[in-house]
C-alpha cells in the first residue's frame, strides 16, 4: 500500500480526479491511500497568509516558508517519514525510473507551489527530490502532482486489471517506445490489420512488435537510444532483451548526488 500526502492551496482541483477511474479503485482496493491536505490551514495570521511580495521586487507573490514548513512536519509528526517531492519547473525532469522507484516507497509526500513559487529556504531548510513535469510552465503543481501519483500508483501491483500493462509499454524497457496496437475490425476504412497480428503464431507476434518499438523509437525519439556519456553503457551495446523486462536501476536516474536533490543544493550553497 502507498501512502500520499498532497500538499495544495487547490484541495478541490484534484479530489475529483483522485476519485475517479483506477486511482480511485486503486484507492477502494486499499492499495492506495491519499490524503489531500490544504497548507493554508498552517498559516497562523489573521487572513491565513500564506504568500508574501519578494524581496528585492519584482512581480508576483513567492509562498512563505512557515505554513510550508508547519504542515510537513505536523505531516510526519503524525503519519512518519516521507518521501518529499516538490513540484518545480527547475526540477529533475520526471521520468518512468523515477515513477518506478517511488512505487517502492512507502510514504510519499508531494508539494504543489503557487503564484512565482517557493521561499528559497523550503527547499534548503527541508530535504526533497524536486520534480519537473516538463520544460514548460503551469499555474501550480496540482497536475504535475497528480502525474506524479497516477504514473507511480499504476506501477503497484494489483492496481492495473493486468500487470502486464505496466510492463509492456513504452519507457519498461528503458529505451524503447511502445510498439502499434490495433483491435477489431482488421480492416477499417481500406487500413488493414498486419497480417503477423492475425497468423496466431506468439514468436513471430512478439519479433514484429520489439522490431516496431524499435522502429519508432528510431524514428520518434532517437535520443533514447543514445548511450548515457557516462555511466552504464546504453541499450545500442546490449542484445535486445527477448522479453522487454530489463529495467534501468532506479538509482540510475535518481541518484543522490543529483542536483535535484536538497541535500546537494544545500552543500554547494555553502
Ligand atoms: C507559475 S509556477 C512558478 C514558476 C517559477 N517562477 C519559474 O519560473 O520556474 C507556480 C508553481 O507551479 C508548479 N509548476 C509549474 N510548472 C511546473 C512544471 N513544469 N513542473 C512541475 N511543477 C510546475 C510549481 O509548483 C510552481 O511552484
Amino acid at each position: 500500500m502507498l501512502e500520499v500526502h498532497l500538499l495544495t492551496l487547490f484541495p478541490e482541483a484534484v479530489e475529483a480526479y483522485l476519485r475517479a477511474s483506477i486511482l480511485g479503485r486503486a484507492r477502494a482496493a486499499g492499495r492506495l491511500r491519499v490524503h489531500v491536505l490544504d497548507f493554508r490551514r498552517f498559516a497562523t495570521d489573521r487572513h491565513r497568509t500564506v504568500d508574501d511580495r519578494p524581496f528585492g521586487g519584482g512581480p508576483g507573490m513567492v509562498l512563505k516558508p512557515e505554513p510550508i514548513f508547519e504542515a510537513v512536519e505536523t505531516v510526519e509528526r503524525e503519519f512518519g517519514p516521507c518521501r518529499r517531492i516538490l513540484l518545480t519547473p527547475d526540477g529533475q525532469p520526471f521520468r518512468q525510473a523515477m515513477a518506478r522507484e517511488l512505487s517502492g516507497e512507502k510514504r510519499l509526500l508531494l508539494l504543489c507551489g503557487r503564484y512565482e513559487g517557493f521561499d528559497e529556504r523550503i527547499r534548503l531548510g527541508l530535504e526533497w527530490t524536486e520534480i519537473s513535469l516538463g520544460d514548460f510552465v503551469l499555474c501550480g503543481g496540482e497536475i504535475p502532482a497528480l502525474a506524479v501519483v497516477e504514473a507511480t500508483a499504476r506501477l503497484l501491483p494489483g492496481v492495473l486489471g493486468d500487470d502486464q500493462s505496466a510492463v509492456q509499454e513504452s519507457f519498461t524497457d528503458p529505451c524503447l517506445l511502445d510498439h502499434p496496437h490495433y483491435t477489431r475490425p482488421a480492416e477499417f476504412r481500406g487500413m488493414r490489420v498486419p497480417d503477423v497480428l492475425l497468423s496466431g503464431n506468439h514468436q513471430a507476434v512478439a519479433e514484429w512488435r520489439r522490431a516496431q518499438a524499435r522502429a519508432r523509437t528510431l524514428e520518434r525519439r532517437p535520443d533514447l537510444l543514445q548511450p548515457p556519456s557516462s555511466g552504464p553503457p546504453g541499450p545500442e551495446a546490449q542484445p535486445p532483451s527477448p522479453d522487454r523486462g530489463t529495467r534501468n536501476p532506479p538509482e540510475a536516474e535518481a541518484r543522490d548526488d543529483q542536483p535535484w536533490t536538497s541535500s546537494e543544493k544545500s552543500k554547494s550553497s555553502t
